[in-house]
This record gives structure tokens, C-alpha cells and sequence, in this order.
């Protein structure tokens, strides 16, 4: 029975990758919330500085309940060794590898991170009795959509390793919770995610040259590359270049709180898609005319070939999760450019010190 004016234990939700990039902007919401966070990260791919930073953006109170673990999701012992120490009542499940090209030369990498760390995560959260999953799925498994926007029942498809990991594990969520309907998992099919937390010290920082648009429209915009390739335009669109649905990274961020709700409050939820998206489509050419703008700074760029595997124009429909999570993105593309401007001007060379010349 509750007694009156007695404090609730704040939830405590575990986060696997929560040194990244949509993982530390994630936490830092979760932690505004009041909800108390265990972060494991193998910093595969992150550094543990990002964690720090969202401790100081947090403020010293609030980072009382973020705890960081280094650990990796393929070893037992250090699963067994946080779910022993920390009751979760769920799990954002963030951690995974993320670069399709590496996924097509790499594929047993991406089959074993991506595949095994899940397996054994479901294994340790069947153990200890936590059975509620936000899972961090793809707009890649629309594939090349026939149609757009893309709704969350349209068949899915995929085009590569990467790919083929959400597909696959989007399919093993939904057998596990099939088998035992203690299970409350929701699938979030991520769209474009760019920008970065407001005060421009959390952001994206890949390793090596970036894969994604943004980030490498970032490092011309500091001098770290000189010119950025367009790929494609000769594509059927307004201007030639190829259009995508590009999302603020607070934006999803608060998108996972609306998801922790649902799966705190709805009983039959089951294991549900929804799509992260804006619901509208921005081309290349435009966010790099967009970036310009928010940044005062030019971005050289060369018309190229099409990049192998690219759709031509990829957006969501965003009513399920508007109608169902009660959530729906606020930022359009002027605040995204400003806020990765402010991150990379702030921090030309990410989490690292510059280089010694
Ligand atoms: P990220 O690489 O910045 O973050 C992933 C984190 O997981 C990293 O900190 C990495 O060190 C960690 N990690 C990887 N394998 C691990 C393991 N075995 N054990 C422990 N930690 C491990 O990537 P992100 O952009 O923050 O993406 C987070 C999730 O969202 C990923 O699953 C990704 O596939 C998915 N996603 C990302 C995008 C995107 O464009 N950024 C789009 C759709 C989906
Ligand atoms: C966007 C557009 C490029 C780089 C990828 C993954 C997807 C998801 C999000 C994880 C395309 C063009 C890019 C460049 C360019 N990630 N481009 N020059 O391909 O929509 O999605 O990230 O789940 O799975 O596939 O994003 O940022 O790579 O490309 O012209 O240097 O920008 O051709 O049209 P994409 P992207």
C-alpha cells in the first residue's frame, strides 16, 4: 500500500551504449526526468569524456544517479556483474555497430557485436526479471521504400549486414515476446539523426572519415576535409539530390522517454514499431544550403555519382507514434544546423584534443 508523502524510488532504466552519440543526449533527458541511470559502454566507439560532459551538463545533483559501467555486451561476466549489483525496471538498448560500409566488408563483426550482445542482454534481463526494451531499430529496414512516407507495417527489406542486424533483431523481439508476454518491447526506427544538445558540449564524433552527411558536412565547415562529395543528381527530385528525413537528436532523445511511458503504462503493448522521424523530407543539396546558413561558413561541394544502395527520397509517417506515444518532433532543420554548428565550432576536432601540427 503507498503511504502518503512517501517518496517513490525513482525508476532506474539501463542503457547500453550510453557513451554515444543518441545514447549520451538520451541520458541526460532521462536523467532531467528523474530517472536514475546505469550506463554500459565498451567505448568501442565513444569515449568515456562524453559520459562526463553529461555529467556537467546534468549538474552535480542529478549526476548522483548516472553510474558508467565498462563493459562489453558479448561478455557474460560483465552483465552478470551489473544486473547483480542494479534492480532495472527497463532497458534503452542502444549498443552496436552502425557503419553500413564497414557492415558489407565486415560482416561476421556486425553478426557477432550486434547479434550475440542482444542474445546475451535478453538472457540476463529474462534472469533478473526485467522485461521492458526500447530497442534502437533503423529507418534501413524500410530498404528502398516503394512508397513514402513509410509506415510501420510496410514490409521490411535489407540491404546490407547492418541492415540485416535490426532486421534480424527486430524479429527476435518480436519471438521472445511472442513466447513469454511478460515482455513489453518497442522497436524505434530511427530516421536521420543529426545536431547536438543545445550547449554544444555533447555531439557526434566518429572515428575516421564520417560515413553519414552531417558529420561530414561538419569537418569541411572546420577545415578538417576539404570539399564535400554530393552523391547523386540526376535523382527524380526538385534539385537532383537524394531526400531524407533528418531529426534532431534531443528530438529522439525525448522520443524514448514517450517510449519508457508506454512501456510503464500499457500492459498489453506487446512488442510495437514505431518510426522517429520529422515526416518531412530535406535533399542534400538543401541541408547543405541550410548548414551554410546557421553556420556563415561555405561548404565546398562536388556533384558525384550516385552512393551505391542510396534510396531516392526516405521520410516517415509519424502519426502512430504521435497518436500512440504522444510524441512528435519540434525541431526543424535551422535548429538541427545550429546546434551541430555550435557542437563543431565548439569542438572542430570532437572529444579528442586537435592534433599537433
Ligand atoms: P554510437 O556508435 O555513437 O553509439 C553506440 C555505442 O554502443 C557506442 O558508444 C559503442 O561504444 C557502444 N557499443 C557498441 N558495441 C558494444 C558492445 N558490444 N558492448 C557495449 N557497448 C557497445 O551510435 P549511435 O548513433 O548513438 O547509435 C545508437 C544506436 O542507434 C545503434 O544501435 C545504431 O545502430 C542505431 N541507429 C543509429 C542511427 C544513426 O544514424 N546514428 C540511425 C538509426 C539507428
Ligand atoms: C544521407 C544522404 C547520401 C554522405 C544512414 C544509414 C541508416 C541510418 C542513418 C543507422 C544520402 C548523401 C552522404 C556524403 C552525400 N543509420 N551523402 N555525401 O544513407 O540516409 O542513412 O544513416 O541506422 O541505416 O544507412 O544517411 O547521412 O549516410 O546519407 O551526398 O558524404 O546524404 O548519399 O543521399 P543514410 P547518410
Amino acid at each position: 500500500m503507498a503511504v502518503e508523502g512517501l517518496q517513490k524510488e525513482p525508476q532506474s532504466i539501463l542503457v547500453t551504449g550510453g557513451a554515444g552519440f543518441i545514447g549520451t543526449h538520451t541520458v541526460l533527458q532521462l536523467l532531467k526526468e528523474g530517472f536514475r541511470v546505469s550506463v554500459i559502454d565498451n567505448l568501442d566507439n565513444s569515449v568515456e569524456e562524453a559520459v562526463d560532459r553529461v555529467r556537467e551538463i546534468a549538474g552535480p545533483e542529478l549526476s548522483r544517479n548516472l553510474t558508467f559501467f565498462l563493459g562489453d555486451l558479448r561478455n557474460k561476466e560483465d552483465l552478470e556483474k551489473i544486473f547483480s549489483q542494479t534492480r532495472f525496471d527497463a532497458v534503452i538498448h542502444f549498443a552496436g555497430l552502425k557503419a553500413v560500409g564497414e557492415s558489407v566488408a565486415k560482416p561476421m563483426l556486425y553478426y557477432n557485436n550486434n547479434l550475440i550482445g542482444t542474445l546475451n542482454l535478453y538472457e540476463f534481463m529474462t534472469k533478473y526479471g526485467c522485461k521492458k526494451m526500447v530497442f534502437s531499430s533503423s529507418a534501413t529496414v524500410y530498404g528502398q521504400p516503394e512508397k513514402i512516407p513509410c509506415v510501420e507495417d510496410f514490409q521490411l527489406k535489407a540491404m546490407n549486414p547492418y541492415g540485416r542486424t535490426k532486421l534480424f533483431l527486430e524479429e527476435i523481439a518480436q519471438d521472445v515476446q511472442k513466447a513469454d508476454q511478460e515482455w513489453r518491447i518497442i522497436l524505434l526506427r530511427y530516421f536521420n539523426p543529426i545536431g547536438a544538445h543545445e550547449s554544444g558540449r555533447i555531439g557526434e564524433d566518429p572515428k575516421g572519415i564520417p560515413n553519414n552527411l552531417m558529420p561530414y558536412i561538419q569537418q569541411v565547415a572546420v577545415g578538417r576535409l576539404p570539399v564535400l562529395n554530393v552523391y547523386g543528381h540526376d535523382y527524380p527530385t526538385k534539385d537532383g539530390s537524394a531526400i531524407r528525413d533528418y531529426i534532431h537528436v534531443m528530438d529522439l532523445a525525448d522520443g524514448h522517454i514517450a517510449a519508457l511511458r508506454k512501456l510503464f503504462t500499457t500492459e498489453d503493448i506487446g512488442c510495437t514499431a514505431y518510426n522517429l522521424g520529422t515526416g518531412s523530407g530535406t535533399s542534400v543539396l538543401e541541408m547543405v544550403a541550410a548548414f551554410e546558413k546557421a553556420s556563415g561558413k561555405k561548404i565546398p561541394f562536388k556533384l558525384c555519382p550516385r552512393r551505391p544502395g542510396d534510396a531516392t527520397a526516405v521520410y516517415a509517417s509519424t502519426e502512430k507514434a504521435h497518436k500512440e506515444l504522444g510524441w512528435r518532433a519540434k525541431y526543424g532543420t535551422e535548429e538541427m544546423c545550429r546546434d551541430q554548428w555550435n557542437w563543431a565550432s565548439n569542438n572542430p576536432w570532437g572529444y579528442r584534443p586537435p592534433p599537433q601540427s
